[in-house]
């Protein structure tokens, strides 16, 4: 049976234990599965290739990404590893300016060494898009917010752009999950997540989870997650289930809290810029507003240098300085040397992450001890009048 969003957080999949009645889907914890004959299985015969617990997540995500498979894996990056692995040698993979630093060093320092390459485009500019795509482009990996200054692509048209050229669409969720944004309804054939971030949302596990919209490329997904191994554990798909369960009103938290500290920043006198798609003179703002039901709950923000931007990271207390995003704690981070400490300086000057930039992932705790906190991290670190 079909349920509306949030239902489906809680009951979609499969739901609870056949077998006992369990209302929570039993940790499956082993590696292999007694058969009572050859070729005679339980429809399991090894925990690489197929778990009960880690099954029930992965039909979990993929209804709620309204795709026909899912996939569970160790990382967000090992997701994306799995997922760029159905390229080839010769290929070539466009990417966001801002991606994940991660998703630029695995392209960087390990699939290019194997003859798939890639290209850094500003996918918010679509007539740039168009005019980089050449006959050995076979995929468009898009985020969006991207990572960490929050630019804004059009989903529907880059994919109507790209899928004109015949490429493949994969685009990375982790900022928005499936609650604000559901890039395969908007065209996209592949959705990845890092599941560390809001899916788990407590900051207590590494996950990552991708989903696709064909059967074709779910076949050949599977087989890679099996071939490649880099599958979630039993334990941790639990986790991650449970997670997912109070997605939606963690969301509504995060979104609240959100908004209030983005109005707070802009107002404040050591911030000389706010990133934040939720302000209406957000470039990419209708964009958003059309793709997804929320702003998310990521701000970054240029420091005024008049402010000591280490003594800012050290006085933040409530708000800890930790890499990461998504959880119910607040977390603040520096992205140059730390999330796209992986980027190249020059390349990190140009797409606008600047040394005093800062990146703020706004948790669910009561907004205003947050902007407390800020306050006094900001009164802490002036340097100049
Ligand atoms: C947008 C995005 N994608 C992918 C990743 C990689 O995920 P993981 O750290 O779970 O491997 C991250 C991690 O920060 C991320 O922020």
């Amino acid at each position: 049976m079909q349920h509306n969003f949030t239902t489906a957080l809680i009951h979609g999949g499969i739901d609870g234990d056949s077998r006992t009645g369990a209302v929570s889907v039993p940790i499956y914890q082993t590696s292999t599965y007694r058969q009572k004959g050859l070729g005679e299985n339980s429809g399991y015969e090894y925990s690489r290739t197929g778990n009960p617990t880690r099954e029930s997540l992965e039909k979990l995500i993929a209804e709620l990404e309204g795709g026909t498979a899912g996939f569970a894996f160790g990382s967000g990056m090992a997701a994306i590893t799995a997922v760029l692995s159905l390229f080839q040698s010769g290929d070539k993979v466009i990417i966001s300016s801002n991606v994940y630093g991660g998703t630029f060093r695995v392209l960087d320092k390990v699939f290019k060494n194997f003859g798939l390459t890639y290209e850094i485009v500003d996918t918010s500019d679509l007539p740039l898009l168009e005019s980089r795509i050449s006959g050995n482009v076979k995929a468009l990996m898009i985020e969006s917010p991207a990572n960490p200054l929050l630019t804004i692509t059009d989903i529907a048209a880059a994919s109507e752009i790209a899928h004109r050229h015949g490429l493949k669409v994969i685009v990375d969720n982790t900022f928005m999950t499936p609650y604000l944004q559901q890039p395969l309804k908007l065209g996209a054939d592949i959705v990845v997540h890092s599941a560390t971030k809001y899916l788990g949302g407590h900051s207590d596990l590494v996950a990552g989870l991708a989903v696709v919209k064909d059967k074709e490329t779910a076949e050949r997904l599977g087989f890679l997650q099996n071939a490649t191994g880099g599958v979630l554990g039993p334990f941790d798909s639990w986790l991650l289930t449970r997670g997912i369960k109070t997605l939606s009103v963690r969301m509504d938290r995060h979104l609240e809290n959100a908004a209030y500290l983005a109005d707070f920043l802009r107002k404040h006198d050591g911030v000389t810029k706010v990133y934040y798609p939720g302000f209406e003179n957000f470039p990419g703002y209708e964009i958003q507003k059309k793709q997804a039901s929320g702003a998310g709950a990521m701000i970054s923000f240029v420091l005024s240098d008049r402010y000591d931007i280490h003594q800012f990271f050290r006085s933040v207390k409530l708000i800890a300085l930790a890499e990461s995003l998504g959880g119910v704690e607040s977390l603040v981070c520096h992205p140059a040397s730390m999330t796209h400490a992986s980027i190249p300086y020059e390349i990190r000057q140009k797409i606008g992450i600047v040394d005093n930039l800062v990146r703020l992932s706004v948790g669910i705790e009561d907004k205003n001890d947050l902007a407390a906190d800020l306050a006094q991290a900001f009164d802490q670190s002036i340097v100049r009048a």
